[in-house]
């Protein structure tokens, strides 16, 4: 069988990396992506002959341009589209600087929709699966993360209207949306806080990027063939 062929954004942070290195382990080639890390991009590479990193920064369209383009001769077909990365700036909207406002939201949604976009002619070719990586935070709202709440509930819009553009296509489009997972974005929460998250999550711990990378698996595989338009919480039962 054809190897299968997944596009892993932001693979140099804690959840994406953990999606790249899970999915080469099933045999499926990754193309991830990195920003500024990029040390923790060739530590990713050496792990596995089957994960090959590119540069894309999300907030610049000559970036997203040649990132399609660098990869196009030596990965025709992409079956899988995840998009992961994501940054935070969190801060009263009150203190929250202009320019802050502005890259949260130019990154992980309008970023993520433009880089979509360029790979849609791709996807559609191999009758692929988009997966993307939201947040409770764009659900429920989350104090200190206007920007990045509003990012997170467009990711959730903008993966019920794709469902519906795509279904013809044989496409599905999903989205995963995290509570607070062991990571390195968790570990810029400050602890009284976290405490207060744990406190509201019903199974009382934090979750590992291992549980999003095995639900990635899952809505990659036959498995998760009748599932599109959905936002997937992954949140240890965290009330809102
Ligand atoms: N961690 C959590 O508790 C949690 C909860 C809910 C949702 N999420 C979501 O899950 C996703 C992954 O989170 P994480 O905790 O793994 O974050 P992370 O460790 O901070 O990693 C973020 C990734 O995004 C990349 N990135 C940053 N700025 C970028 C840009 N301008 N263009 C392209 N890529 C960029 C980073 O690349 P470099 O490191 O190379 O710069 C890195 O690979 C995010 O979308 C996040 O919002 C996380």
């Amino acid at each position: 069988m054809e190897q299968k062929v997944a596009i892993v954004t932001g693979a140099t942070g804690s959840i994406g990396k953990d999606i790249a290195i899970f999915l080469s382990e099933r045999g499926i080639k990754v193309v991830g992506t990195f920003n500024k890390k990029e040390e923790e991009a060739k530590e990713l590479e050496a792990l596995n002959k089957d994960i090959k990193i590119f540069h894309l920064d999300l907030s610049s369209i000559n970036s997203i341009e040649k990132f399609v383009q660098s990869i196009s001769e030596s990965f025709p077909k992409i079956d899988f589209l995840v998009n992961n990365a994501g940054i935070k700036s969190d801060n009263l909207l009150e203190n929250m600087p202009e320019e802050d406002i502005s890259e949260v939201i130019n990154v992980n949604l309008i970023g993520t929709i433009k880089l979509t976009k360029k790979l849609l002619p791709k996807i559609k070719e191999s009758k692929g699966r988009i997966i993307n990586i939201g947040s409770v935070a764009g659900e429920f709202g989350s104090g200190g993360q206007a920007n990045y709440s509003v990012s997170k509930a467009g990711i959730s819009a903008f993966t019920k209207t794709l469902a519906k553009e795509l279904a013809k296509y044989g496409i599905t489009v999903n989205n995963i949306a995290p509570g607070l997972i062991e990571s390195e974005m968790a570990k810029t929460v400050p602890e009284k806080i976290k405490e207060k998250i744990i406190n509201k999550i019903a199974l009382k711990k934090l979750g590992t990027p291992r549980a999003i990378s095995e639900l990635v698996y899952f809505l990659v595989t036959n498995e998760g063939n009748y599932i599109t338009g959905q936002t997937i919480r992954i949140d240890g039962g965290l009330l809102n």
